[in-house]
């Protein structure tokens, strides 16, 4: 059977990691998060003194800067490990300080282009489960199955409530509102690759779903899928 292209996208947390990381583990694919490029382009600015206001020096720096992620280093419940320049950043990527600056870093036209001709290489491999906001629209617009996660804003701002709860952090849940509702706002309304639903990509609503009803749903389109390709082949 042919490896497919699965391309997932949606709002912050609207579940793509953790539905993603099922439906290619299911299939034996590969699960790439794209979020985690434009988080390590805001964690290495960050390191490195770079304005993110800098828009020439935030691109080149998205120019030049090696990043790997592969599969987890550390058992510490990550999904995989990402390495900026060879320094794990894993955790990193994940604080306060990468969630206010990724919006706007992922706004520059020039950050980008350079991270989506990566992910294009790697999504033409096939066997992938791609999840970010422009995979559908613009990275890999030829996907076989494509899906746009959606939930209400209550109902993500409640997952990742209870997710950094369990990591420890203590965020006000006034806050978590406040920090999705801004950067759904940047994340559609910017110029270059908008979040938005792309032709032919199957809606989700997922406020009422667990996670086994979506990842069973999105199975269902890719053996729907497959069976329409060996009809055809
Ligand atoms: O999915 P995430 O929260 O890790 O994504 C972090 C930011 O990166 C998000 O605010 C928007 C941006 N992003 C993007 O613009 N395009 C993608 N394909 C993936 C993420």
């Amino acid at each position: 059977m042919a490896r497919i292209t699965i391309a997932i996208d949606g709002p912050a947390a609207s579940g793509k990691s953790t539905v993603g990381e099922r439906v290619a583990a299911a299939l034996g694919y590969l699960y790439f998060d794209t979020g985690v490029m434009y988080r390590a382009v805001t964690w290495a600015a960050i390191d490195r003194g770079i304005d993110i206001a800098d828009e020439p020096a935030v691109t080149a720096l998205a120019e030049t800067l090696a990043i790997r992620v592969e599969p987890p280093t550390v058992s510490d419940g990550r999904q995989y490990t990402v390495f900026a320049d060879d320094v794990d950043i894993t955790w990193g990527i994940r604080g306060a300080e990468v969630n206010r600056g990724v919006s706007p870093v992922s706004a520059y036209r020039g950050v980008r282009s350079a991270l989506t001709e990566q992910q294009r290489r790697i999504g033409m491999q096939g066997g992938v489960v791609m999840v970010g906001r422009d995979i559908g629209t613009v990275v890999l617009p030829e996907a076989q199955v494509k899906v746009y996660l959606d939930a209400s804003l209550h109902e993500r701002a409640r997952r990742r409530f209870v997710e950094s709860a369990e990591r420890g952090a203590r965020v006000p849940f006034a806050e978590v509102v406040a920090d999705l509702a801004n950067r759904d706002r940047i994340d559609s309304s910017r110029e270059v690759a908008p979040l938005s639903r792309a032709k032919g990509a199957q809606y989700l609503d997922t406020t009422r779903l667990d996670i086994d009803q979506v990842v069973a749903r999105i199975l269902d389109l890719v053996r729907g899928t497959e069976e329409m390709n060996d009809a055809g082949a």
